[in-house]
């Protein structure tokens, strides 16, 4: 396997590293959520999705996001583990939900399900959804409509939560807001694209500040726009996110303008929490507004219903072949497209084992004997 160093991988390498297998860690996973209230098929598709983080190598949404986020929402009464998403406008093609607080991870990958078979029948199906908790790795959910053939967008706003300042403000006004696009690309791994709008996420730099590592340049920026290395700056307040693009000479207002199509088509649309308000700038101005209320959108095409399937496909295998086939500056880093590294490790892990660092082993340990359960077995033991 031809790995980029920089891949997807989200946290640095530890060296202390366990490896646990695929199906312990998918039924440990869902044991958890079982234990806190989910009904097992949705602890299933919530922990399928969750464990993509690690299966992929995007740690940074993966199972550290256990403890630090979606126990916490538990305990918080911040998800419903037991909410009955609810239908509010059914237009066949098009869906309105409130989810309720239900886990992002089982019911955005519900809402994409729900969309491919509406894209069976009308060509096209469209979910949007309020009232949704964290979803995790937005690619986790729109792979499952690109293993079925089809083509997905899936976008998520972070609720109220207001991290990210608009190029020239100063009051901080958005999220992360995630995007993902995944398509079939023939027998090769699908393509997909899978991205905060920022430059990087808050799990990124809050890995580099759990590794006690100085951040890159280019990710955080003072409340003056000077550049920030200290991780802890994101936690403290004093330290914005940069949009992806940087500054607006180099494309700022492209991750901008990408992370306000979230919010619109992902929060606006369906009528969920947005982090843009009157009161963000009305104050301090600093950093306020809990990622509750998200709202996420969800977009199935199905090609088969538009056009021949076997034409559909040899042309996706085509176009990713010519990339994939195109001459490399360095001849030991091919040409690759997103998705490549995630979909080449997940075959690799699915058979030697699902890397964990050891302190993130230790916590699921203590989650698991906390809670009575057994904890995943290290295959090394
Ligand atoms: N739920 C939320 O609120 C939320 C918010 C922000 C981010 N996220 C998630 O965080 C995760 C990580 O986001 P990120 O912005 O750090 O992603 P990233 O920067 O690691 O990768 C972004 C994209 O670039 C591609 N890529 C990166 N390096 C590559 C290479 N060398 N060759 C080919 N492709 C390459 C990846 O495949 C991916 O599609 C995503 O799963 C995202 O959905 C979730």
């Amino acid at each position: 396997m031809t790995t980029a160093p920089d891949a997807g991988t989200t946290e640095p390498a530890h060296a202390a590293e366990v490896r646990v297998g695929l199906d312990a860690l998918l039924d440990f996973t869902a044991a958890v959520f079982r234990h806190h209230g989910l009904p097992q098929d949705r602890a299933t598709t919530a922990a399928r999705a969750l464990v993509h983080g690690d299966l992929t190598g995007v740690t940074s949404h993966g199972l550290t996001n256990l403890t630090r986020l979606y126990l916490k929402l538990f305990a918080d009464g911040r998800c419903d583990p037991a909410a009955e998403p609810e239908v509010l406008a059914d237009q066949g093609a098009a869906v309105l939900l409130d989810s309720h607080k239900a886990l992002g991870l089982w019911a955005a990958s519900e809402a994409v399900d729900l969309a491919a078979g509406r894209a069976l029948e009308y060509g096209v199906g469209l979910v949007t959804v309020r009232g949704a908790t964290h979803l995790g790795c937005a690619g986790a959910h729109a792979k499952r409509a690109a293993d079925r053939g089809m083509i997905c967008l899936l976008v998520s706003n972070c609720g109220q939560q207001r991290i990210i300042r608009p190029p020239g403000g100063r009051a901080a006004m958005l999220g992360t807001n995630p995007l993902a696009f995944a398509t079939p690309a023939g027998p090769r791994p699908p393509f997909v694209l899978d991205m905060s709008t920022t430059v990087v996420p808050t799990g990124r730099v809050r890995g580099a500040a759990r590794a006690g590592k100085d951040i890159p340049e280019g990710w955080l920026e003072d409340a003056e726009g000077r550049p920030v290395t200290d991780p802890d700056a994101l936690d403290r307040g004093d330290g914005y996110l940069k949009w992806l693009g940087g500054d607006p000479e180099t494309g700022a207002f492209k991750g901008y303008g990408l992370g306000l199509l979230v919010e619109t088509l992902g929060a606006m649309l369906p009528g969920a929490g947005l982090g843009p308000e009157p009161e963000a700038w009305s104050g301090s101005g600093s950093p306020s507004g809990q990622d509750d209320n998200i709202g996420f959108t969800v977009l199935v095409i199905a090609p088969a219903e538009l056009r021949r399937k076997d034409e559909f496909e040899a042309q996706a295998a085509g176009l990713f072949d010519a990339l994939t086939g195109s001459p490399a500056v360095r001849e030991d880093r091919p040409v690759r497209y997103p998705g490549w590294f995630e979909g080449e490790r997940a075959t690799e892990y699915e058979k030697s084992g699902v890397p964990l660092s050891a302190a993130l082993y230790e916590e699921l340990r203590q989650v698991a004997a906390e809670r009575g359960l057994t904890a995943p077995a290290a295959l090394d033991d």
